[in-house]
């Protein structure tokens, strides 16, 4: 079984994919142990309460400075003691003592065909806003296993979806997540959890 905490920010739509994956048997051999928040108001909690799975917040301001914050995220990790951290929708830079803990067993679902629209500053709607600016014709979503950069870890799996000639950064948003991040997130995590996920020299392959 693997063991997998889910870390959110917002409106949790990543975080039910997986929970409705996992319920539905198309993510197997998976259990959510925790999620963890920086947002109390985070919607991504009350998707944690309904499907019965324990939800922590870790929020900035109750803590006096950055260095005990992020001492207490990464003690929320370890606590549930998981086998892969998965970022889902987390706008938290991750803490480098967590990376290093975790190498290699850290995903981040972005919502851009990596090196595209990614870094930082590009997060959320602004990735779709750069998108629509540049006037790309194709974008899509990525996870990618998470490094000491800012989306720049080993690219694990990317879904491509077309930029619509009407599209405004909320419609392309809500496409890019339907017909990517919530179908690639989930089964990246299958993928892990059937041990079929390699990462060599930094590269990423995916065995039968
Ligand atoms: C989505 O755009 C996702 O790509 C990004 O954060 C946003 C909110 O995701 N990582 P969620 O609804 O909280 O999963």
């Amino acid at each position: 079984m693997l063991k997998i905490v889910v870390c959110v920010s917002g409106g949790g739509t990543n975080l039910q994919a997986i929970i409705d994956g996992i319920a539905q048997g198309s993510v197997f051999h998976t259990e959510i142990v925790r999620v963890i928040c920086n947002n109390p108001g985070a919607g991504a909690l009350e998707r944690a309460k309904t499907a019965g799975i324990e939800g922590v917040c870790v929020s900035p301001k109750d803590y006096g400075d950055r260095d005990a914050f992020e001492a207490a995220l990464v003690r929320a990790v370890e606590e549930a003691d998981p086998d892969l951290v998965v970022l889902a929708g987390f706008l938290v830079k991750v803490p480098v003592e967590l990376i290093r803990k975790y190498e290699n067993r850290i995903i981040n679902i972005h919502p851009s065909l990596i090196p595209s629209f990614c870094g930082t500053g590009y997060y959320g709607l602004r990735v779709h806003e750069a998108a629509l600016a540049r006037g790309v014709k194709i974008t899509g979503a990525t996870v990618h296993f998470v490094d000491e950069g800012m989306d720049t870890g080993p690219i694990i799996m990317q879904k491509a979806v077309e930029v619509h000639d009407d599209d405004t950064p909320k419609t392309l948003q809500k496409r890019v997540m339907e017909e990517a991040e919530w179908v690639i997130l989930p089964w990246c995590i299958n993928l892990i959890a059937a041990g079929q996920v390699k990462i060599e020299n930094g590269r990423v392959s995916v065995t039968e």
